[in-house]
């Protein structure tokens, strides 16, 4: 056996102490305050679809959770960034500067809005979009004109940018919306994985025009699926709700619609699964900090490069990221603990590699090159025998 092989087993053997012997997934959903009750109120009160009550109960946890002015919650976090963009005035035609170490999602809700991506780099301790190499493509490759910031070589408007907050990390999100407002680009922070996550005292998905969270069943809460838009502009909320349901006018007899709508509303039936998962998120946020700190101390016993906040910021730690020291280490990596029944999973392969977006512009991507090679997530979720400790708290 080789050495680092030894030291994969050595490593599995300890995740094992904290999470047992069965199968351990990356991060799976915890159910553990009032959801089934929730559920079953909700089913007999017949409001199970896109109108009721707890649909603004959960917005109202999240703005007080977040402290964002507003939240309009959608089907799912795809849905919200694809509302966010449409109301960042995002067309066809239109450039939007994103990362390409990112999940798909980003990229796909900015072509539903007709958009095209371009591709900046990102920092190395963060994972997130780099403001050096954002001020360093948009200074070479984009012009002013008439208060619009159009690229130089398509002669297409650089409408929106949307950073991502990777695993859970805090990007270093004041300079790009410094550099963003410096250019007159519109900041739309996908915040899908960073529910819970601070730089300084202010939460991730308030520093732009708008943000977008997702609460998949792999997120650090779920609705089972569902997403939700943060904003500071009640003007933008009220667009958001409108265009997420229908477009509907409200009218006392007949049906208005004044745009073409989607129907991206959140159901009542997802919702109520919110405002209990609301309520147990500190619990599940102090049990994950203790798990962060368990892979730090073995980075430091073991020799592994656990990725660290950056300072001054809090991590959600929503996925917990090992950097390896090569490719091929990485694909050891993968086979060896998977094949051991301890889930792990590489970062996402480069938007720019996929034939979908292979044509898009991007900068060296140097970084993100890197990164790809070599992170890897490892089991992050609440151990069962932690989740005695998760508790309604709010
Ligand atoms: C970075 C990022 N953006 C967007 C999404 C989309 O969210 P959803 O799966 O709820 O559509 C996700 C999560 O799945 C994500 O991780």
């Amino acid at each position: 056996m080789t050495d680092f092989n030894e030291k994969v087993d050595t490593l599995i053997a300890s995740i094992r102490q904290v999470y047992g012997d069965d199968f351990i997934p990356l991060h799976r959903p915890v159910f553990e305050g009032h959801e089934r009750q929730y559920l079953v109120d909700c089913i007999d009160s017949n409001f199970v679809s896109s109108v009721g009550k707890e649909i603004v109960q959960f917005e109202n946890m999240v703005c007080d959770f977040t402290g964002a002015a507003h939240a309009v919650a959608t089907v799912n976090g795809t849905a919200a960034l694809h509302a966010a963009l449409i109301c960042a005035g995002v067309t066809r035609g239109d450039e939007v500067l994103s990362q390409a170490l990112t999940f798909i999602a980003t990229c796909n809700a900015i072509s539903y809005a007709g958009g095209k991506p371009v591709f900046i780099d990102v920092d190395k301790d963060t994972m997130g979009m780099s403001p050096t190499a954002l001020r360093s493509w948009l200074e070479a490759n984009t012009r002013q004109e008439n208060g619009f910031c159009v690229n130089k070589k398509t002669g297409a408007i650089i409408r929106a940018c949307v950073p991502m907050h990777t695993f859970g990390l805090v990007l270093r999100i004041q300079d790009i919306a410094d550099i963003c407002e410096a250019f007159n680009i519109t900041l739309v922070e996908d915040a899908a994985e960073s529910l819970g996550s601070w730089d300084g005292d202010t939460h991730t998905g308030r520093f732009g025009a708008m943000a977008t969270l997702s609460f998949n069943g792999n997120k650090v809460i779920t609705t089972g699926g569902g997403g939700m838009i943060l904003t500071e502009d009640e003007a933008l909320a009220k667009k958001l709700k409108h265009i997420t349901t229908t477009a509907k006018v409200p009218h006392p007899t007949e049906f208005v619609h004044d745009q073409i709508g989607y129907n991206y509303r959140m159901p009542n039936l997802n919702a109520v699964l919110g405002v209990a998962q609301m309520q147990t998120l500190p619990s599940m946020m102090s049990i994950k900090s203790e798990i962060a700190a368990f892979y730090k101390e073995l980075g430091t016993q073991q020799g592994w490069h656990v990725v660290q906040p950056r300072e001054g910021t809090t991590s959600n730690n929503w996925l917990i990221a090992i950097c390896l020291d090569s490719p091929q280490q990485r694909q050891d990596f993968l086979i060896r603990t998977n094949a051991a029944g301890v889930m792990t999973r590489p970062i996402w392969r480069l938007m720019n590699e996929l034939d979908m977006f292979s044509d898009c512009q991007h900068d060296g991507l140097e970084v993100s090159k890197w990164l790809e090679q070599r992170i890897v997530n490892v089991s992050s979720g609440v151990p069962d025998a932690r989740l005695k400790d998760v508790k309604v708290s709010v």
